[in-house]
């Protein structure tokens, strides 16, 4: 009998099947019994039927256990009110584990720090498992679409020797006689891949040091870094603005069922459509400051303006034109107001914060070796960095667009800690 799972059971109706997988849950009406198992890939409803099942099997009621390791065979039936549309006539059910304890998440409400405890558990879980497969989507578009635009991936090493976005969010470590930083992101070596290879990415974990508990703060997160030669701000945004649209539609596409699972009203990705608006950030103080906010103009933007900003629009939001004092030391000013950097962060509707931050850097050796100073960076480290600019130096720009907050975007999860297989977070190392 051929070995099958549940998420392509509506290729064998009507056939004899096995499935290998755990219960899920039990529950009887008499006379018949159900059992749901999962597999990985799906649920299905199994029917134990006196007469359809083996004597054995259908005396089993009794004995099976959450989570029980299980191989079942059966007959798959078309059943329109199934989860799937299928279930299965169980013959025969054959138990490989069995679990004697209490499986500690019931169906009843958990805290979300009891469930965090048990992540490795919670992620058998129905919506765990639909955001998980939301995000394994997510990295699969994002691969594919960098891959089909002439991108080519360059790694950026995890140990670094210098800071990208500031030291106080920095992780140091021991390496051998010398400090180490865990990086904060790929971005100064996507700069040297862009010179060698005109449009790069790299895809990976980076590591903040964040001392913020908020919902959408982690310790590591995954964040994608394409870097572009001979491309300015405008450009970077274009891009930026193709790859949501890329993952939106890929995420419709291919992710209805999870979607469902996870009660996520699909209209509001449905509508997403470029170009999205792009404003200023004088703009965005000036729209902040019509709300009624006492926005201080010079100052980032906290989760409350975020928000704000974004109820303006039913799009994302490119934000572009910083004051340079609060961005990092590569970013290039504007011709036009020399105060100003060519950065940009898209932020995501519907509250869900900035999503993609990134800008043009500064190609000129003598003002980058400046800020540098002024940014009281030591010069050492960032020696190979200071080379691109002295050897065909070029316009280039490049983004980092995060992983966990875009996927919690697109499922609408409220916390990315929910986006992430194992979070860390300044206060959880386990499991
Ligand atoms: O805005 P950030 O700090 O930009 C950079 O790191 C640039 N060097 C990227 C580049 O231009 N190549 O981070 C980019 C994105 C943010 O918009 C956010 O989505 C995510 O990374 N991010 C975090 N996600 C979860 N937890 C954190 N602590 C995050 N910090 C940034
Ligand atoms: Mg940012």
């Amino acid at each position: 009998m051929e070995t099958v799972t549940i998420q392509n059971l509506s290729a064998y109706n009507k056939q004899d099947v096995l499935l290998k997988g755990w219960v899920y849950n039990i529950r009887s009406i008499g006379k018949i019994w159900f059992v749901i198992l999962r597999d990985g890939t799906g649920l299905v409803q199994g029917v134990v039927l006196k007469g359809e099942a083996t004597d054995k099997t259908f005396a089993m009621e009794q004995d099976l256990n959450r989570e029980d390791a299980v191989i079942i065979t059966g007959m798959v039936r078309m059943d329109p009110r199934s989860v799937g549309g299928y279930e299965l006539a169980i013959r025969e059910i054959q138990v490989v584990s069995h679990v004697s304890e209490e499986y500690p998440i019931s169906p009843k409400e958990h805290g979300t720090d009891f469930l965090m405890t048990n992540r490795h558990l919670w992620l058998r879980s129905k919506r765990q498992h639909a955001i998980m497969r939301v995000r394994h989507q997510t990295v699969k578009a994002i691969r594919d679409f960098f891959d089909s635009q002439g991108f080519t991936l360059i790694d950026s090493p995890i140990f670094t020797g210098n800071a990208v976005e500031g030291t106080t969010t920095l992780f140091a470590l021991d390496y051998f006689e010398r400090s180490a930083y865990l990086t904060q992101s790929g971005q100064l070596y996507q700069e040297a891949g862009a010179a060698a290879f005109g449009k790069t990415y790299c895809f990976g974990p980076a590591f903040r040091a964040e001392k913020s508990k908020t919902r959408r703060h982690l310790t590591e997160f995954w964040m994608v870094e394409p870097e572009m030669a001979y491309c300015n701000l405008d450009e970077n945004m274009d891009w930026a603005e193709k790859l949501v649209c890329f993952i939106v539609n890929r995420i419709l596409e291919t992710s209805e069922v999870e979607l469902d699972i996870l009660e996520r009203d699909m209209s509001f990705l449905e509508r997403i459509i470029a170009p999205f608006p792009r404003i200023t950030y004088d703009e965005a103080v000036i729209l902040l400051v019509d709300q009624g906010t006492d926005f201080k103009y010079g100052t980032d933007f906290g989760a409350a303006e975020e928000s704000l900003i974004s109820e303006q629009f039913n799009q994302p939001v490119m934000i572009h034109r910083w004051p340079a004092e609060i961005k990092a030391f590569y970013m290039k000013r504007d011709d036009i107001n020399e105060e100003l950097a060519l950065g940009v962060d898209m932020i995501a509707p519907e509250g869900y914060g900035e999503i993609v931050g990134g800008g043009q850097r500064e190609d000129d050796l003598e003002i980058l070796m400046n800020r540098i100073r002024h940014h009281d960076l030591p010069m050492e480290p960032f020696k190979w960095y200071l080379d691109l600019r002295k050897y065909g130096s070029v316009p280039h720009a490049g983004f980092g667009l995060g992983l966990e907050r875009t996927v919690a975007w697109l499922c609408g999860t409220k916390h990315i800690r929910e986006t992430i297989p194992f979070p860390r977070t300044m206060t959880r190392l386990e499991p």
